[in-house]
């Protein structure tokens, strides 16, 4: 289903916006757009995406979830789960999820997930994906440093194979969430991460605390302890999770 229509361009603005153009023609589930450059890529937090040309991944699918819309906190953890899947198919190394979708390797960032929805004409999403496949350069001033499949020992991979293999992985792991529900995915994905238990800083609003991830919950939020003793669950919405670095880490990881 994943890619089951696909529209590939060499040069767009960011495929996330011209998957959105296609929900008002009533693209099919699954419809991908997939680019060699964007002009003006979106990250979280309205930060951009760069990436040089023909290096990476750039993807966006459509999809129409079935599930109550209480249950989409688990759309980023089930696609979080395809990429670093991918990933460490070609990578030969694990790679790791940091809630709600970032995906490292060894603590940096190899890819990138940004989900929009919306409910009208009906409940849709936009799953947008950029993965660092053979670029080996970055500029720009990173929190946590970018990496790539080529530099993680995947030679020879192209944005093409990654593709290929992304599709089937969401095909798995979607049909999971959409049969099953959140909670189905949330101990598979509690195996991809070493953040529960370990202190993080939690940004929301400029304001940083640090938090320490106990659990995933049912509906895909993380429950977090406070240095106060008390507990609550974060939502993805518009915050930000910096583990704090290890003693022998040069660089935390956002
Ligand atoms: C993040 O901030 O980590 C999310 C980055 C998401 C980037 C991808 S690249 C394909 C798709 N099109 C966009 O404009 N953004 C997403």
């Amino acid at each position: 289903m994943f890619g089951s229509k696909r529209h590939h361009l060499r040069v767009t603005d960011s495929t996330n916006t011209f998957a959105r153009s296609l929900i008002l023609e009533s693209a099919e589930e699954g419809t991908a757009v997939t680019a060699e450059y964007q002009t003006a890529g979106r990250g979280r937090h309205d930060r951009v995406w760069e990436s040089n040309p023909w290096k990476n991944l750039l993807v966006s699918f459509v999809i129409y979830p079935s599930r109550n819309i209480e249950e989409w906190g688990g759309l980023p953890l089930m696609t979080g789960l395809a990429v670093a899947e991918t990933i460490s198919l070609f990578s030969h190394r694990r790679a790791m999820l940091k809630w709600p979708n970032d995906v490292l390797v060894g603590g940096k960032k190899i890819s990138g997930i940004l989900l929009e929805s919306g409910s009208s004409p009906g409940p849709w999403a936009v799953v947008g994906i950029g993965i660092n496949v053979r670029q080996k350069e970055f500029g720009g001033d990173f929190y946590n440093l970018p990496t790539s499949i080529s530099l993680e020992g995947g030679s020879d991979v192209t944005p093409e194979m990654v593709y290929d293999s992304l599709c089937g992985a969401l095909d798995k792991w979607y049909a999971i969430w959409c049969e099953e529900g959140t909670h189905a995915i949330a101990a598979s994905w509690k195996e991809q991460t070493d953040m529960l238990g370990r202190p993080c800083v939690y940004i929301e609003n400029g304001e940083e605390r640090t938090v320490t991830p106990g659990d995933i919950n049912d509906d895909g939020s993380l429950s977090v302890e406070n240095t106060d003793g008390s507990f609550e669950s974060l939502y993805s919405g518009d915050i930000s999770i910096r583990l704090r670095s290890r003693p022998n880490d040069k660089y935390g990881s956002e």
